[in-house]
């Protein structure tokens, strides 16, 4: 197993990685005031400069949305990255081998970044097992006759690495699990279950496997399909550190594989949809994993493409489908990005579809599919009774919060247009009910001003007034909140010259602090650029005093009391005065 990257190794990947360089090199940074500034990445905004990114700080930021962080940070935000792989991209941009400390099994948590690519592996290699037992079974009917009634060629199953878990329930674990390591991860990656009366068991047997694969095309997941009418039809890898439903789309890594610049994605239902109509040259299908199709679902998609295209069957369940799909899209709609819906007639799904009728007439229902704005209105007109003396009321009751959560585009002013051309109201009339975009993402951070959090966020924004500053023992002693992590903080700065936000605040990367301290490191605390060295020891004098005072008072209590001072505590006592007298 591989062990942890080592601390510095990681401390000096961020010194020697300009976050502007590596910022500016995928989304363009512009010169303004101190800083560089551009249109946020992570969220929809309009505002051209919401996103900032601080030089001297190595560190970024959107004022309105919130996002943060370091350069690993943003690889692994923009990229899509695990903390690993974030890792390799800036090692090898800089030419660098990612060193390995030894492992060591001392019993101490294994930190589960280093567990996780071996889990990847592990899940690779029991796809590629799946595979051979596929090709094993050639001549078991019950197999193969499905694969062929299923009209899938033998060039579609190894397109998508289509497998078989054979009938036993230890397949997996007999092959695996040589150790007590790997069967832990067999566990976490949810391809093995422990039985309540001991020993384990595999999660799929005797079932058609479909290996879902991440953005990189890394095996995080199975569907596995059974050959009869047994329930449940489709049994799917539970959620592990590796598989999130919400997140991953079947398909997806190999519709980027057949498309550089992919015109349009088709969303679809389920995996055997999406494996037919690839065989069957409609190669940009991708299916939700048996969930709703969620927000991150969209973003994901929208990252990839301009179009969607979300096909449902026609029954309520695939409207009420298309529905929920087209709620989480609408924060992620913007000019140039479209989204529509197509239905097919009941009974029908696109695999048994384009078996029949092809790829063409498949397409041509494509190019009839409804617009959003087309679903949206009809949806919403649907429930409502235009004869009736409160419909107006109702429509609007129902549109204004939809409409609400478009940003501002122009098809956000269409899309107000139509709602005021069918209330039979002036525009401006309607703007005003509407909540505004920009507010409503907002996440202000509220922060009371405390002298901690003040001296905490002056240290964070800038590390290198704490360099060479000596150690205070009296803090080890204070009970104070946050000292402890000032305290830790100030180990860092004291000894480390240049040292920057970044690279500070990835000391505390997937800690509970991490929260706070990010955002304290962008806390607005209003202290001039010349005044917060002063603002900063004035604050830790105080921590000093704080201490004084309270040790004084302790002994002076402790004197009037029956127990009486010693004589070493007399002697402390007249020392401390004296130094509160100097203070
Ligand atoms: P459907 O029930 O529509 O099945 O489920 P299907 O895709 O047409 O399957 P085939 O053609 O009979 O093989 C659609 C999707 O919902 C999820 C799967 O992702 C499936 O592809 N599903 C369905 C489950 O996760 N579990 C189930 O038991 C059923
Ligand atoms: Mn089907």
């Amino acid at each position: 197993m591989a062990g942890r990257i080592p601390r510095h190794f990681i401390d000096e990947l961020i010194a020697r990685t300009d976050i502007v360089d590596f910022i500016d090199s995928r989304v363009k940074l512009k010169k303004k005031g101190g800083g560089y500034r551009a249109r946020c990445p992570f969220h929809n905004g309009n505002n051209d400069s919401s996103f900032s990114v601080n030089d001297k700080q190595q560190f970024y930021h959107c004022f309105n949305c919130g996002a943060s962080g370091n350069v690993l940070t943003f690889a692994m935000e923009y990229e899509g990255l695990e903390f690993v792989d974030a890792v390799d991209t800036l090692s090898s941009q800089l030419g660098l081998e990612v060193p390995r400390e030894e492992s060591t099994h001392t019993g101490g948590q294994p930190t589960p970044y280093v567990d996780r690519k071996d889990m990847y592996i592990l899940m690779g290699d029991i796809a590629k097992y799946y595979q051979q037992q596929l090709s094993q079974h050639k001549n078991s009917e019950k197999v193969i006759n499905y694969v062929k009634g299923r009209g899938l060629s033998g060039q579609t199953v190894k397109h998508f690495q289509i497998g078989y878990a054979p009938e036993g329930w230890d397949n997996v674990y007999k092959r695996f699990s040589n150790s007590a390591e790997i069967e832990k991860q067999l566990l976490e990656a949810g391809m093995i279950k422990n039985r309540e009366t001991g020993g384990s068991y595999d999660f799929f047997n005797d079932r058609l496997m479909f290996p879902i694969l991440d953005r990189r095309g890394r095996v995080v997941g199975f569907g596995g399909r059974v050959f009869d009418n047994q329930e449940p039809k489709y049994l799917n890898s539970p959620e592990t550190p590796l598989f999130h439903k919400g997140k991953e789309l079947y398909g997806l890594y190999q519709v980027k594989q057949a498309h550089k610049d992919i015109k349009r994605i088709l969303v679809v239902e389920g995996y055997m949809d999406v494996v037919a109509l690839a065989q069957y040259g409609i190669d940009y299908a991708v299916a939700s994993l048996g969930t709703a199709t969620t927000p991150d679902h969209i973003h994901t998609l929208f990252r990839n493409t301009s179009e969607i295209v979300c096909c449902f069957d026609g029954d309520k369940a695939g409207r009420a489908a298309a529905w929920r799909a087209l709620e989480n899209a609408l924060p992620y709609i913007q000019d140039g990005r479209t989204l529509r819906f197509m239905f097919l007639a009941d009974g029908e799904d696109p695999d048994s579809f384009v078996q029949k009728e092809g790829k063409d007439n498949f397409e041509s229902l494509i190019s009839q599919s409804l617009p959003l704005s087309d679903f949206l209105f009809q949806q919403l007109l649907a429930q409502v009774d235009m004869t009736s003396s409160d419909s107006k009321s109702k429509l609007a009751q129902l549109a204004i919060p939809l409409i609400g959560r478009l940003n501002e585009s122009i098809f956000r002013q269409m899309m107000e247009e139509r709602l005021t051309k069918l209330l039979g109201i002036e525009l401006e009339g309607l703007q005003k009910l509407l909540p505004k975009e920009e507010n409503q993402q907002k996440k202000t951070v509220k922060n009371k001003t405390t002298p901690m959090r003040l001296a905490i966020s002056i240290l964070l924004q800038h590390p290198n007034i704490a360099y060479g500053l000596p150690e205070f023992p009296e803090f080890k002693e204070i009970q104070l909140p946050g000292l402890n992590l000032l305290n830790s903080l100030l180990d860092i700065c004291r000894v480390s010259p240049n040292i920057t936000t970044g690279q500070l605040l990835e000391h505390w990367r997937e800690t509970p602090q991490s929260k706070q301290l990010n955002q304290l490191a962008v806390w607005q605390n209003n202290i001039k650029e010349d005044k917060y060295e002063d603002q900063f020891l004035d604050t830790l004098e105080k921590f000093l005093n704080l201490h004084l005072n309270n040790k004084i008072e302790y002994l002076k209590q402790k004197a009037r009391s029956s127990e009486a001072l010693t004589t070493e505590e007399t002697q402390q006592l007249a020392i401390l005065l004296s130094e509160q007298k100097q203070n």
